[in-house]
């Protein structure tokens, strides 16, 4: 950074490093992660000497590198991964691929290993759970598929809610009924809807939704529960379950109020999207179906990856921690921002993103950003029915100062 180090050129050994300022090889080595971490260093192979880099963008370290031709994306709600933890965590788990190489390869619902962490952390969180009840699947999205390729039907949605989420839905011809969804969780309007459509299933996010971050509180699960027991089979999205900011035991899953839910989880906004790791967790009878169902095989998550997995639960909450401080470094210079606009934001305690009502059509802005390389996701998306256009969800993977073109154009009048 002071420039003693030319971009491209070799790093003195670490050894060499510590034995010159007076310290540990440990010091040093950690020193060399954080750069590495940061950009500043091409990371070192074993038995390699680092390079001096530039950082490949300056937008943090969440911010996914564009791979479309837009100059700033705020469509999705995406990450880059956290290449220290990651690669050592990959490292690590290459060690004990060893031992299943003997094996076929095809484990149907998973690796016993990682279903039994994913249980343990379910029960660490106040939810008993057993390996028995959770199956691997590649993606969050994915297992939403699958539950519903089996259950076309009448599906509740909150509104808003996930698009891709819609998507799938819709793609399995299901019927898709709103309810109107805020931190309120108005179970009012959910039983109005409820009673007039009369849903069989309900696809479901309470822990900082997407869009809205909203996330529901033990009482607000507990009764939500009520309200849908035994009318709907429900479907839980907790993808964003674990980007939690506040230190503190998170609320229950909805598996603790609802023993018959469905719950998702995902790796992948917790690391990352490219580790194709997401798990189902239901009732026993209802994975072993599906486990033992033939077509189990087309839903088969790598071992090497849900190795990395395994190697990455035993060290979570370190890991999260960093993550969310720039989420929280981010979300605080948005909020900060929209706010000065004249914007009224309800701060998010967790997740990905930011809702905000902007008085403007948003498929309208985003034709004018898009003019300038920028990509928005029209608030249509987010609903089931198209209204919503004046909503805009922002992804806390930017820091403010990135998002000049965008408050520009908020900051002027239509
Ligand atoms: C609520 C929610 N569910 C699922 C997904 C997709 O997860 P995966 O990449 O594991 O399929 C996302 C991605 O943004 C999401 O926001």
């Amino acid at each position: 950074m002071s420039g003693s180090y030319p971009i491209g050129s070799l790093l003195p050994s670490q050894r060499h490093l510590a034995a010159s300022h007076g310290v540990s090889r440990v010091t040093v080595s950690s020193a060399f992660d954080q750069l590495a971490n940061e950009g500043w260093l091409s990371p070192a192979r074993p038995n390699a000497r680092s390079t001096a880099a530039l950082p490949r963008h300056t937008r943090g370290l969440l911010a996914p590198q564009l791979t479309n031709s837009a100059s700033l994306d705020l469509a999705s709600a995406l990450t880059a991964a956290p290449l220290v933890d990651l690669r050592a965590a990959t490292l690590r788990a290459l060690d004990h691929l060893t031992s299943h190489l003997r094996s076929s390869g095809y484990h149907r619902g998973g690796l016993i290993e990682l279903r039994e962490r994913i249980a343990f952390r379910y029960t660490q969180q106040g939810t008993p759970t057993t390996a028995d009840e959770i199956a691997i699947v590649p993606g969050a999205l994915r297992a939403l598929e699958l539950l519903a390729a089996d259950r076309v039907g009448k599906w509740l949605v909150q509104q808003p809610t996930y698009p891709d989420a819609l998507e799938v839905l819709r793609a399995r011809r299901s019927r898709l009924v709103g309810w109107a969804f805020d931190s309120s969780c108005n179970l009012g309007t959910l039983r109005e809807a409820m009673r007039r459509h009369s849903p069989t299933h309900a696809y479901l996010c309470v822990d900082f939704h997407n869009p809205t971050g909203v996330n529901l509180s033990n009482i607000q699960r507990d009764n939500l529960a009520r309200a849908v027991s035994g009318k709907v089979v429900c479907v839980v999205d907790e993808t964003m379950r674990e980007l939690r900011f506040a230190p503190g035991p998170p609320e229950y899953s909805m598996a603790h109020f609802l023993p018959n839910a469905i719950t998702i989880g995902s790796l992948s906004k917790s690391v990352w999207g490219g580790l194709r790791v997401a798990w189902i967790r239901g009732p026993r009878d209802h994975i072993a179906r599906m486990v033992g169902d033939g077509r189990s095989v087309t839903w088969l998550t790598p071992p090497l990856e849900q190795l990395i997995a395994c190697e990455l639960l035993d060290d979570f909450d370190a890991s999260l921690r960093k993550r969310t401080r720039e989420l929280v470094r981010n979300r605080d210079s948005i909020v900060k921002a929209l706010r000065s606009l004249g914007f009224q934001v309800q701060v998010p305690d967790g997740g990905l993103t930011v809702w905000v009502a902007i008085g403007q059509s948003t498929k309208v802005l985003a034709e004018r950003l898009a003019r300038e390389g920028v990509r928005i996701a029209p608030g249509q998306a987010f609903f089931a029915d198209g209204v919503g256009d004046h909503f805009l969800r922002i992804p806390l993977t930017l820091h403010a100062s990135d998002l000049e073109p965008l408050l520009q154009c908020l900051s002027c009048a239509d």
